[in-house]
Parts: C-alpha cells; sequence; structure tokens
C-alpha cells in the first residue's frame, strides 16, 4: 500500500515537473525570424562561427538546445551573453566561464546594438538554418524581382521625354493626314464639278496644281516617320552595352583597397597575363594562399567606415572581425585547413563574379594597351586629354590601368569605372597620341610616320585613329 502511495507521489511529481518544464519552455519559446536571423548572423557572426562545425566560437546550429542540455538555460541566459558576453562572465555565471575556459580564453565580441526582436530572430535561424537561408533568399529574390518591375516601370516612364516627342510627332502626323484627307474630298468635289460643268474648267487646271501642293505635304509625312523611325533605333542602340558603375557581390569580400593601397601589391601580381596577353584574367587561388597560408586574420587599422555608418556593423571591431571571416570563409571555400596547413577539402576555384565583359564581336587586348599603349596613355593621363585624368594623375605604373578601370585602389568592391563602349574606345582613340618609338609601331607605323612627317611636319601628333584605331575590323571579328 504504501509502495503503491509513493509511486503515485512520484508519478504526480514527475508531472508537475514536466508540467513547469514545459512551462518554462513555453516562457522561453523564441518567436523570431529565422530569414532575418540569416541576414543577421552573415552580417555579424559568420567570422567566429558557422553554422556546422566549430570555427572559433561554437557550432551555430542548434545551439539553444545544446545550452538547454548542457546548463539548463535558454533564452534570457542566450540574450545576456550574445548582448555582452563579458560582462556575464564577469558577473560570475558559471556556464559563461565554463565556455570561455573551453575556447581557450577567446573573447566573443559584444552586440550590444541588437535588440531583443533581433537576437530572437538570430536565435530562431539557430534552430532552422536552412529554413531561415531558404525563405531569405526567396524574399530577396521576390525583392529583387520587384525591384526590377519597378525599374523597367521607371525606364518607360523616364523615357518620358523621348516618348512624349513621339507621341507628338504621331499628333503632328495625325492633323496632317486629316487635313490631306479633307482636301482630297475637296478637290474630288472639285473635279466632279468641273467634268459637269465645263465653267468650272478653271478648277480642273489647278488639279495638277494642288497635286504638287499634296506631293509635298507627303513627302514631309514620309520624312517625319523616317526622323522618329531613326530617332528610336538611335536611342535604342545607345542604350546597349552601358553598365558604368557595375558592382556585383563576390563570394569573397575581397578589398582592393586594402590589397592594392594598403598593402601596395602591384596591379600585375594578381592580374599578371595584362602584359602578355588579350585578357587580364582573375588570380587563382594559388595566387592568393602565397600570402595567406600565413596571413590567417585581418589584423590591420584600416576599415570600412561606411560599413558602421550604415548599420551593417556595430563599431570597427566588427567590420575587422568580418574581414578575418572573409578569409576562414575563403579557406572553407578551397578546402584549406588553416589547422593543420594542408588541403583536406575539395580544391575548388573561387567563382568570381566577372564585372567587365565584352561581347563576343568584340576584340580587345590588354597588351596592345598596357605594353604597347602605356606610354600613350600615361602621357594622355599628365596632358589630361582623356576623361578624370586630374585624378588618375598621382604617378606610378598602375596609372595605365586607372585610365580605363578608375581608382581600383581605393575601391573595396571594384565597379566599372567608364561605360566601356565603343563610342568611349573611340574617344580615346580620337584623342591619345601613339607612342611611335615603341618597338611595335616602330617596326609597322615607319612608313607611315615618314609619310606624316611630310606631310604635315616633324611636330604632327599622330593619334591612335591614325594608325588604324577607328577601323572597324581591328576592334570587330
Ligand atoms: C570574434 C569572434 C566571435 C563573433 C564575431 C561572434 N562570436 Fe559567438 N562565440 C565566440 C566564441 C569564441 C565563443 C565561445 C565562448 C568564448 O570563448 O567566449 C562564442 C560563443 C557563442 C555562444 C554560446 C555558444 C555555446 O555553445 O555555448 C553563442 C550563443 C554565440 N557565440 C552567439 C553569437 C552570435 C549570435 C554572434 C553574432 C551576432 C556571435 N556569436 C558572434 C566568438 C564569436
Ligand atoms: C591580391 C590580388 C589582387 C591585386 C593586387 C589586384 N587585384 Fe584586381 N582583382 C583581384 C580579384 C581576386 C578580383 C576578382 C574579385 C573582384 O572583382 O573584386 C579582381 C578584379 C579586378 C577587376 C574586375 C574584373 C572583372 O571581373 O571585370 C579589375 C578591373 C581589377 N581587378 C583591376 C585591378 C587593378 C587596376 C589593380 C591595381 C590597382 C588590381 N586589380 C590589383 C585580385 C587583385
Ligand atoms: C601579397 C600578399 C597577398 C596576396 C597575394 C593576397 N592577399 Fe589577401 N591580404 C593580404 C594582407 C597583408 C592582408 C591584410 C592583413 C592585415 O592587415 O592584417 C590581406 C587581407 C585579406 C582579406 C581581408 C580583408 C579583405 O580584403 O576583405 C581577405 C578576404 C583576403 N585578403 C583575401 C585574399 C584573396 C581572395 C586573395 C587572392 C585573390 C588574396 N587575399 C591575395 C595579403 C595578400
Ligand atoms: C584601354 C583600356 C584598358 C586598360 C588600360 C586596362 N584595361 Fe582591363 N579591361 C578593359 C576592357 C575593355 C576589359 C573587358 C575585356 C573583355 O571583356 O574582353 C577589361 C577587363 C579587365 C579584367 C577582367 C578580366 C579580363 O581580363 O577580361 C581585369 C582583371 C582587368 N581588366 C585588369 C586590368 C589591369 C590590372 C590593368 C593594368 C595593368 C588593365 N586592366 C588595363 C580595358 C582596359
Ligand atoms: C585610354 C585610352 C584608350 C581606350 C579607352 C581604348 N584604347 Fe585602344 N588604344 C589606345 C592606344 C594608346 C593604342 C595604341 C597602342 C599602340 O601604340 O599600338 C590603342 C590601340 C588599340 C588597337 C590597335 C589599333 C591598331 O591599329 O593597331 C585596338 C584594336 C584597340 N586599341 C581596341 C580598343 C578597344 C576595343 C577599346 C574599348 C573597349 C579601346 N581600344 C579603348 C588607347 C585606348
Ligand atoms: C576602337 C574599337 C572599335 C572600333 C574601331 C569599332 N568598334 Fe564597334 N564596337 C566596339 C565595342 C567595344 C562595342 C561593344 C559596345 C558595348 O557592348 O556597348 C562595339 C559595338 C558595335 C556594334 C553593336 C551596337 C552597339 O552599339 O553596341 C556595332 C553594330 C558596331 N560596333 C559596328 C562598328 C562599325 C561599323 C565600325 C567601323 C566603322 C566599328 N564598330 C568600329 C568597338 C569598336
Amino acid at each position: 500500500m504504501k509502495a503503491r502511495f509513493l509511486t503515485r507521489i512520484r508519478l504526480w511529481s514527475c508531472a508537475v515537473l514536466m508540467a513547469t518544464f514545459s512551462l518554462t519552455q513555453a516562457q522561453d519559446a523564441i518567436t523570431g525570424d529565422a530569414a532575418k536571423g540569416y541576414d543577421l548572423f552573415e552580417a555579424n557572426c559568420t567570422a567566429c562561427h558557422q553554422v556546422d562545425g566549430v570555427l572559433i566560437g561554437p557550432e551555430f546550429r542548434g545551439v539553444v538546445q545544446r545550452v538547454n542540455e548542457e546548463a539548463g538555460l535558454g533564452r534570457e541566459w542566450l540574450h545576456a551573453w550574445i548582448k555582452d558576453n563579458k560582462a556575464l562572465r564577469e558577473s560570475g555565471d558559471a556556464y559563461a566561464n565554463k565556455i570561455f575556459a573551453q575556447y581557450n580564453n577567446t573573447e566573443m565580441l559584444a552586440f550590444p546594438s541588437l535588440s531583443e526582436q533581433d537576437i530572437d530572430d538570430l536565435l530562431a535561424y539557430s534552430q532552422d538554418p536552412d529554413g531561415g537561408k531558404t525563405a531569405f533568399e526567396a524574399a530577396k529574390a521576390e525583392a529583387k524581382a520587384k525591384a526590377d518591375a519597378e525599374k523597367a516601370a521607371a525606364k518607360q516612364g523616364g523615357g518620358g521625354a523621348n516618348s512624349g516627342v513621339i507621341a507628338i510627332g504621331f499628333v503632328v502626323i495625325a492633323v496632317l493626314l486629316l487635313w490631306l484627307l479633307v482636301r482630297v474630298n475637296a478637290l474630288v468635289k472639285a473635279t466632279t464639278l468641273a467634268e459637269l460643268n465645263p465653267l468650272q474648267e478653271k478648277e480642273a487646271t489647278s488639279f495638277s496644281e494642288m497635286f504638287e501642293k499634296y506631293k509635298k505635304v507627303g513627302g514631309i509625312t514620309i520624312a517625319l516617320f523616317a526622323f522618329f523611325a531613326l530617332f528610336n533605333v538611335y536611342w535604342g542602340l545607345m542604350g546597349i552595352g552601358v553598365d558604368k558603375g557595375y558592382e556585383p557581390e563576390q563570394p569573397i569580400y575581397f578589398s582592393h583597397k586594402i590589397h592594392a593601397d594598403i598593402q601596395g601589391i602591384d596591379c600585375q601580381y594578381c592580374h599578371s597575363s595584362a602584359k602578355y596577353g588579350k585578357v587580364s584574367g582573375i588570380p587563382s587561388t594559388n595566387t592568393c594562399m602565397n600570402c595567406h597560408k600565413t596571413i590567417k586574420e585581418y589584423k590591420g587599422d584600416y576599415f570600412e567606415e561606411d560599413l558602421v555608418a550604415s548599420g551593417k556593423f556595430a563599431d570597427g571591431d566588427a567590420v575587422k572581425a568580418f574581414y578575418t571571416g572573409e578569409i576562414q570563409k575563403m579557406y572553407k571555400a578551397i578546402g584549406w585547413n588553416p589547422e593543420t596547413n594542408k588541403y583536406d577539402g575539395p580544391q575548388k576555384p573561387i567563382e568570381w563574379v566577372r564585372i567587365h565583359n565584352m561581347p563576343d564581336f568584340v576584340y580587345f587586348s590588354h597588351a596592345q594597351h598596357v605594353v604597347a599603349g602605356e606610354k600613350a596613355i600615361l602621357k594622355a593621363i599628365k596632358e589630361g586629354t582623356i576623361p578624370n585624368a586630374k585624378e588618375l594623375n598621382i604617378g606610378g605604373g598602375d596609372q595605365t590601368c586607372f585610365a580605363c578601370h578608375g581608382r581600383v585602389d581605393q575601391m573595396d568592391e571594384v565597379k566599372m569605372a567608364n561605360d566601356f563602349t565603343m563610342g568611349w574606345c573611340i574617344e580615346c582613340h580620337r584623342t591619345t597620341e601613339v607612342d611611335m618609338d615603341n618597338e611595335y609601331n616602330k617596326e609597322y607605323y615607319a612608313e607611315l610616320h615618314e609619310k606624316l612627317k611630310k606631310q604635315y611636319g616633324d611636330a604632327t601628333k599622330i593619334t591612335v585613329d591614325a594608325i588604324g584605331g577607328l577601323e572597324c575590323a581591328k576592334c570587330h571579328y
């Protein structure tokens, strides 16, 4: 009997316990948006955490459950930790101090700027990383589709001046046609009258007069039609391939400012084929690893203040942690293990998004410009005959690249600095004086040079167009 009573009590207390447990669970339930959490995690945490596996800090997937299982702690503790883990440790919190020791006393950043909702979103993401990511990308794709649609609409609206002109054109044409119709009607009446009444002969002779007059009107109408048609074709063509400012997001956040300017690495150390070939090429990961086998974190002073000002990062340290995270991301992408200093994953190339890309029917050679044309282009910068020459005139061989690509050394993310249209190529060829002393030109254009000198005197400037820089076949296959 007594034993039975005891089991009963045990059962009851179990039930009560379970009830309170599920109550605390309910109280602790995290109602966040995993998609937003994904975005926050990518921006703030990937420098040290990854979803699966330990990076600098612990694995993020299932962190809520883990903390609960290991120490019976929940939402409140996680909030306190993420906001300011140092304060929590200093308050003597046992678990906080335990994990700190477990991770070799590596300090996690404090995130005082994250709101309660932000943290809930992050925690929701940790509970469903895959769903969060998918939802975020779906939302982003939707937003992009919407923005594209709006842009297309704006473009049509923006072409308002253009379509306005066309509309007016059509009205003018319509009025002319109407007038023509009325006059032809009158004419038909007049001729029939003339046939019936020989007295109206005078009207009939004026028929040929009128015909002359209407021929003019018809001519004007046709000319107007042709003008508007041509205008539209021209407008359409001018719009092709103008991508100035194009700045796609890259798989690894690689800063030219940090590498080319602050570290002073020569453009051609990485873009080494510019000298020899048609393309400059993007460096292989082997080139990166020449340095990054040993440079495992970012310890510089520089950081992009914009990224803090825009609210994407809490402060300079967070941006720097992000840079470090990008180096880690590169290791992961190419299968390098920084712990063992060995490639232990598949060695894959990084898939950079191409920014400059001429259509297939255009032939462009870097060597022609960077080697044969170097002196000519440097001179053009000095003499200010190409656009933006003033801001490019800073000395050094990299200037040749800047003439077309702008101050890449000052860009964190590369963007297109010029239009890269046919008009842009030709403009430079028209104004840039060829360097007649380089081996290539000496050999091929000696004769031409002599002829021009004789014709115009020694001081003649020979621009690229004079050596064929405007010939269609030089640039088109
Ligand atoms: C500078 C590196 C760094 C950054 C950035 C960072 N963490 Fe941490 N995090 C750590 C380290 C290291 C630990 C392990 C404890 C320690 O050493 O302090 C940790 C521990 C944690 C823990 C406890 C995990 C456990 O298993 O007990 C949570 C939760 C956490 N981080 C969340 C975040 C979130 C969310 C972000 C982004 C908002 C973030 N961390 C950004 C380094 C970082
Ligand atoms: C440490 C290696 C490195 C150095 C040094 C470097 N680059 Fe780059 N460059 C890259 C990588 C990697 C990319 C591809 C990622 C990107 O677009 O940011 C790139 C991309 C570019 C692009 C865009 C290519 C495209 O997709 O159309 C241009 C233009 C460029 N670099 C010019 C320069 C110039 C000019 C300099 C010298 C001031 C320079 N680079 C120095 C590594 C380097
Ligand atoms: C000649 C040496 C050298 C080469 C080659 C090099 N880096 Fe770096 N990289 C550095 C140095 C130095 C830093 C800054 C470290 C610091 O200031 O603590 C850096 C920083 C970085 C960073 C963090 C800052 C940022 O730009 O976001 C990333 C990411 C990075 N490198 C990626 C790459 C990639 C990708 C390549 C190959 C295309 C590459 N690096 C090639 C020397 C190099
Ligand atoms: C006369 C203008 C001009 C100059 C000077 C120039 N580029 Fe380019 N660059 C281009 C054009 C045009 C493209 C696009 C080529 C294509 O799509 O075929 C390009 C493309 C690139 C690319 C993308 C990859 C590729 O090769 O297509 C890189 C990287 C690049 N340039 C780097 C450089 C560097 C580094 C220098 C200086 C050594 C330089 N460029 C000088 C016009 C120029
Ligand atoms: C910054 C000025 C500049 C720009 C922009 C420029 N070029 Fe040139 N280009 C030159 C110079 C200078 C030469 C003469 C090189 C030499 O001495 O052989 C040249 C020569 C050439 C030649 C050889 C002409 C010949 O008769 O041998 C071709 C082809 C060419 N450019 C194509 C292009 C294309 C395509 C573009 C646009 C994508 C372009 N260039 C943009 C400066 C420029
Ligand atoms: C200096 C180099 C150069 C010369 C010379 C040149 N082109 Fe082009 N052309 C280009 C480039 C670069 C493009 C691609 C522009 C773009 O993508 O926006 C282009 C594009 C075109 C297009 C496509 C329409 C467009 O605007 O994109 C046609 C058609 C064309 N060229 C015809 C000609 C003809 C005809 C000649 C001779 C009278 C000629 N080109 C001479 C560089 C040149």
